[in-house]
C-alpha cells in the first residue's frame, strides 16, 4: 500500500510502498483511511524538525490527525465493527508510569511515550491502519464530515477541562462541571484550528469568547469564530499588553500561537485568580525578554496560574465527539467550513505548502482510488522537498 513518510531530520517527504497491515491480535481494528488532517507538526516533520522514526527504520508514516472506516476486528473486538467511522488516538504509554498505567500518556512522567506519526511510531497517511481497540474511538454516521477534526478539537478538550479543574479547585466548592465556564471572559490567543476549536468548546459551555489574531476581520478564521458568536481582536490594531484595557481582564486565555513573546505580553490581561492554559508548541531557540519581576509579582499578588496542556487522553476524545456532534447541532454548516483546503492525498506537495489567511485546517483526502494514485509508485517517487 501506499504512504507518505519522511526521513526524519530531513526537509523531504516520500511516497514509500509498505506491506498493507493485517490485524493479528483479537483486540485488533483495521482501518481503511478517509481523511487525515494536516497540522504545524506535520509541517515541522516536514521541514526537517522533531520526530522520530520506528525503531529500526530510516522513515516515519506521518500523520496523526485520521478519519476512517473499519474494515476488519480481531475476534476480540466488541465497542466497533466493519463500516463504522472511527478515529484512532495518537500517543501510545510508556507503560512503566503511574500515568501511563491509568490510561492517561497525555500525562506521562517519563517521557517515553511514543507518538503515532510523529515520535516512533508510523503514523496514518496511508491506506490502512491498524492499532488496538483500546486506541479506536468511534464516530457517529452523522459526523462523517467533521470526524477528522477530533484529534485537534480532543487537545483543545484536555486544555479546556485542564483549566477548569484547576480553576475549581481554587475556587468555593460547587463550580466542578462545565458551568464553571458560563459567562466567563475568555481570551483564545491565535485563531488556528486548535484555538478555533477551543473557542468553540468554550462557547458551548457559555463563555463569552474573544479571539485573537492577525489576520483581516473579512477572512476566514473571524468569520468561522463570529458565526460561533464569538468576538473578533485583531492583533495588529490591538497589541497583546493593551488587551486589558481595551477589552477588560479575562478569567481565562487560551494561548495557541506557540509565540512565547506574545504569551507573556497576554498574561497583562489575565484577571485575579485567572488561569492561563498554553497549548502552543513554539519551535526555534531565540531567547526573549519578559520582566520577570513584574510578572512573577503579578502571578502570586493576583493568585493567577499557567499551565501547559498537550495531547488528549480517552475521556477528551469522547468529550471531543460530543462537542462535534453538540456544535454540527447548534451551528450547522458552518462547522465544516472549518476544513478550508482538501487535496488528494496524491498532492500531499501542495497539501502541505502554507495556504494564506484563508487557509484553517487542511486535509489530505485517501478515500476514493483516484486520490492516492500517483504516476509511477515507490520510494522516491512523488516526493516533496521543503
Ligand atoms: C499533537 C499531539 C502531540 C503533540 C506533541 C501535536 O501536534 O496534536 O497529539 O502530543 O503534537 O508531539
Amino acid at each position: 500500500m501506499k504512504a507518505i513518510a519522511v526521513i526524519p531530520g530531513q526537509a523531504h517527504l516520500q511516497w514509500i510502498e509498505r506491506p498493507e497491515p493485517v490485524t493479528g491480535a483479537a483486540d485488533d481494528v483495521k482501518a481503511r483511511v478517509l481523511r487525515v488532517g494536516i497540522c504545524g507538526t506535520d509541517r515541522e516533520e516536514a521541514g526537517g524538525g522533531r520526530a522520530l522514526a520506528p525503531q529500526g527504520r530510516q522513515e516515519l508514516v506521518i500523520g496523526h490527525e485520521m478519519f476512517g472506516q473499519v474494515v476488519e476486528v480481531g475476534a476480540g473486538v466488541t465497542r466497533v465493527k466493519c463500516g463504522d467511522y472511527v478515529v484512532f488516538t495518537v500517543r501510545r504509554g510508556c507503560m512503566r508510569c503511574v500515568q501511563c498505567r491509568a490510561a492517561r500518556p497525555d500525562m506521562c512522567l517519563t517521557g517515553q511515550y511514543l507518538e503515532r506519526g510523529i515520535w516512533g511510531l508510523d503514523g496514518y497517511q496511508a491506506e490502512y491502519v491498524v492499532d488496538r481497540e483500546e486506541h479506536a474511538v468511534r464516530v457517529p454516521p452523522h459526523l462523517e464530515a467533521v470526524g477528522v477534526l477530533c484529534e485537534p478539537l480532543s487537545v483543545a478538550e484536555k486544555a479546556v477541562n485542564e483549566a477548569m479543574l484547576m480553576q475549581s479547585a481554587r475556587m468555593p466548592a460547587g463550580a466542578v462541571g462545565r458551568e464553571w465556564f458560563s459567562g466567563r471572559r475568555c481570551l483564545v490567543a491565535g485563531l488556528g484550528p486548535i484555538g478555533l476549536l477551543g473557542a468553540m468548546a468554550l462557547r458551548l459551555r457559555g463563555a463569552e469568547v474573544y479571539g485573537l489574531d492577525v489576520v483581516d476581520a473579512g477572512s476566514a478564521r473571524p468569520r468561522w469564530l463570529e458565526g460561533i458568536g464569538g468576538h473578533y481582536v485583531d492583533g495588529r490594531r490591538i497589541a497583546a499588553h493593551e488587551a486589558s484595557s481595551a477589552l477588560g481582564a479575562m478569567d481565562l486565555i487560551f494561548e495557541a500561537t506557540g509565540v512565547p513573546a506574545l504569551v507573556f505580553n497576554l498574561l497583562d490581561a489575565l484577571a485575579r485568580s485567572g488561569i492561563c492554559v498554553l497549548t502552543g508548541i513554539p519551535g526555534g531557540t531565540r531567547p526573549i525578554q519578559v520582566a520577570g519581576a513584574e510578572l512573577v509579582r503579578r502571578l502570586v499578588l493576583s493568585n493567577q496560574a499557567m499551565i501547559g496542556s498537550v495531547n488528549a487522553a480517552p475521556a477528551h476524545w469522547e468529550a471531543a465527539v460530543e462537542d462535534l456532534d453538540a456544535a454540527v447541532q447548534r451551528w450547522g454548516d458552518p462547522i465544516v467550513q472549518l476544513i478550508t483546503h482538501r487535496h488528494p492525498a496524491r498532492d500531499f506537495e501542495a497539501a502541505l505548502e502554507h495556504h494564506g489567511s484563508d487557509e484553517i485546517k487542511v486535509v489530505l483526502e485517501w478515500g476514493d482510488k483516484d486520490s492516492r494514485a500517483v504516476s509511477g509508485t515507490g520510494s522516491g517517487t512523488g516526493s516533496a522537498t521543503r
